[in-house]
């Protein structure tokens, strides 16, 4: 059987080629970028000059604007707090002007109630112009300056302590210097007999109110 045809092969290979050794590393150059950056860095003479200036004129605007807008905000908010304020209005808790004073048979004539004077009145039961028996309820309020005078059973009068003003059982002026009597609060008998004085009308006998039948109850 035929050999097929090889390649002629050498018999003497070439010995392997020397290998170079590897270079040596490159020296590295110190940098001088201490000085470089220096440079960059320090600011020139212009530049500080120019940022100085920018942040003036932003720290001024800054803070004016701050200051409008806190002033705006408190503003609105006092708006705000004034609007609610209109809402919610002050409660006056005053005690109601009408009162119940008992029943009309718990008074007794020529004599004066004092158990309603820290509520502003007297409840009198006496005698009118015209000698009819009547119960009525005086103002505790002195007409000179608005002190509160006292009665004073042993001496039947009203005595005021600031100026020594006088005023009889029926709460007409005599001595010191107010002007004219006490006055009346309108006074009524209820269905049940009792005796209800509301101080929210009042009369006064210069002006002939005494004589209006709801300024004193027939007894
Ligand atoms: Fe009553 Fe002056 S206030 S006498």
């Amino acid at each position: 059987m035929a050999e097929p045809n090889l390649p002629e092969t050498d018999t003497n290979p070439a010995p392997p080629a020397a290998v170079a050794p590897p270079a040596p590393p490159k020296p590295v150059t110190p940098a001088k970028p201490v000085a470089a950056a220096k440079k960059a860095v320090e600011p020139t003479r212009r530049n500080f000059l120019v940022s100085s200036g920018l942040t003036t004129v932003l720290a001024l605007f800054g803070s004016w604007f701050a200051v409008a807008w806190t002033t705006f905000t408190l503003s609105m908010l006092g708006m705000v707090l004034g609007t609610v304020r209109f809402m919610f209005p002050n409660v006056l808790t005053e005690p109601p002007s009408s009162f119940k004073a008992g029943d009309w048979t718990n008074f007794e004539d020529n004599k004066v109630d004092d158990k309603f004077k820290e509520v502003g009145a007297w409840i009198i039961r006496g005698k009118d112009d015209s000698g009819r028996d009547i119960i009525y309820a005086l103002s505790t309020t002195c007409t000179h300056l608005g002190c509160t005078p006292n009665w004073l059973e042993s001496e039947k009068k009203f005595k005021c302590p600031c100026h020594g003003s006088g005023f009889k059982i029926t709460g007409i002026n005599f001595e010191g210097p107010a002007p004219r009597p006490l006055e009346r609060y309108a006074i009524r008998r209820s269905e049940d007999g009792q005796i209800v004085v509301d101080k929210s009308r009042k009369f006064q006998k210069e002006l002939e109110q005494w004589n209006d039948p709801d300024s004193y109850v027939l007894v």
